[in-house]
């Protein structure tokens, strides 16, 4: 296990240039398997879920080549082969494998899935869509010689199921209509590289619609990570600096920016480019977490220190209903907080330096963003779960002045 020791309390200052999307990465990473050809993927981030994600492709025949941040992935002879547990175990987006696999192989095992556990993540929307698409379940095992296109109406937004669905579709025999689907910027970044790779495939909000064909091999750029972004404007917010994020497209930032400019915080967000500082005056808000474009799920865990830093706030997530697990491993930097009906209430709080461990990817930087604020010195154990999501953020945050060791 590794841990990260941070001497907090002192402002930040600078640009940080967002790595990658590791939502967007993963499904692409996945869908390569429907293709038959050698697919260009730019701008991949260097992360422990995208490790495991090529470990996974390799398993299955892949030839995969990293130079600098982009991948060559070759899947022109694969083999069908159960996933090893110990790998789709250890990341959520080993989902896809469903989808990806029963399309290129006609078959697919359905094992456990890992990624943050902090809430119930049933699979029922996925393997719904798996059997309209004509597959037929045995125990856990799914079959179909060749999927059928087919329309899914789902009344839930699931980013993992509208990915899995439009793996499907896109090599299917025939036509799909998906709606009820989620419209995150990392489905978009998916449907652009499976065009790239000859398929047919047009998104609007009300519906999505595929056209099934044979697929080569695609080129895309990743989009720049969101999550991330947020996650540094807030480092920035919380330390009284002033931070500035690059490379990620603006108006997915929209939900945040709104969030923290109502906190407080000044935000000048120009066309590749969000900079943020407090104004020092800080105001009680309220935050629900809801599908895109609302203001998303993996950025509640980031803003709930800003709100323990300013004046408080109330965090209301939809996506997750119960993803307020982290909120106990910031008591040792003195946050309080308390839970009723759905609702998390983050109470302004003197954060200090403390110690802790990382109960998931966002919370694990929640920690992070505590220690940053908190004079001292502060260790956070279980780093890996954060490098899970976050591409050298002891390096990001010493080129903004932060004191971070990864041990
Ligand atoms: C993706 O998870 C992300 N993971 C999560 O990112 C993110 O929190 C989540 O979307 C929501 O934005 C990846 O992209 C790898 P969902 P996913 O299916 O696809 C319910 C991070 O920190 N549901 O959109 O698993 C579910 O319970 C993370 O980077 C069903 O009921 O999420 C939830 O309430 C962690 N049945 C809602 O849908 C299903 O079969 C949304 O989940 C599937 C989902």
């Amino acid at each position: 296990m590794r841990s990260i020791r941070i001497i907090g309390g002192k402002k930040l200052f600078g640009t940080v240039e967002v790595s990658g999307s590791k939502n967007a990465a993963l499904p692409i990473l996945f869908s390569t398997i429907i293709t038959r050809g050698i697919s260009v993927i730019r701008r991949v981030p260097d992360i422990g879920d995208v490790r495991v994600a090529i470990s996974i492709l390799e398993s299955l025949g892949a030839s995969v080549i990293r130079i600098g941040d982009t991948l060559t992935v070759d899947t022109r002879s694969l083999h069908y082969r159960d996933p090893s547990p110990t790998l789709t175990s250890a990341i959520r987006a080993s989902t896809y494998l469903l989808g990806a696999s029963l399309s290129r192989f006609g078959l697919c095992r359905i094992s456990s899935v890992g990624g943050c556990s902090f809430s119930d993540r049933p699979i029922d929307m996925h393997l719904y869509a798996t059997l309209a698409f004509g597959g037929v379940r045995e125990g856990d095992l799914i079959s179909c010689s060749k999927l059928s296109g087919c329309e899914l109406d789902f009344s839930i937004k699931s980013v993992g199921a509208t990915i899995n669905s439009i793996i499907m579709a896109a090599s299917a025999k025939g036509k799909t209509v998906i709606r009820g689907h989620a419209s995150e910027p990392h489905i978009e970044s998916l449907i652009d590289f499976l065009v790239s790779a000859g398929a047919l495939i047009s998104f609007s909000e009300r519906e999505i619609i595929v056209e099934g064909r044979e697929l080569h091999g695609g080129d895309v750029t990743v989009i720049g990570d969101m999550i991330e972004a947020g996650s540094y404007l807030a480092a920035g917010l919380i330390t009284g600096g002033e931070v500035t994020v690059t490379g990620c497209d603006v108006s997915h930032l929209s939900a945040f920016n709104r969030a923290v400019s109502m906190l407080g915080a000044s935000v000048t967000a120009k066309k590749s480019s969000v900079t943020v500082h407090s104004e020092g005056r800080y105001s009680f808000i309220r935050v629900t977490a809801a599908p895109y474009p609302a203001f998303p799920t993996d950025l509640q865990p980031i803003i709930a220190p800003l709100m323990a830093r300013g004046a408080g706030g109330e965090i209301f997530d939809t996506v997750w209903t119960s993803r307020y697990g982290y909120l106990a491993s910031l008591t040792p930097f003195g946050l309080s907080y308390s839970l009723k009906d759905g609702y998390a209430t983050v109470n302004r709080s003197d954060l200090n330096a403390g110690e802790t461990r990382a109960t998931d990817l966002r919370g694990g930087m929640s920690a992070l963003l505590c220690a940053l604020a908190a004079d001292g010195e502060s260790v956070i154990h279980g780093a890996e779960i954060i490098m899970r999501g976050y591409e050298r953020p002891e390096l990001k945050l010493r080129s903004l002045g932060a004191t971070v060791f990864l041990e």
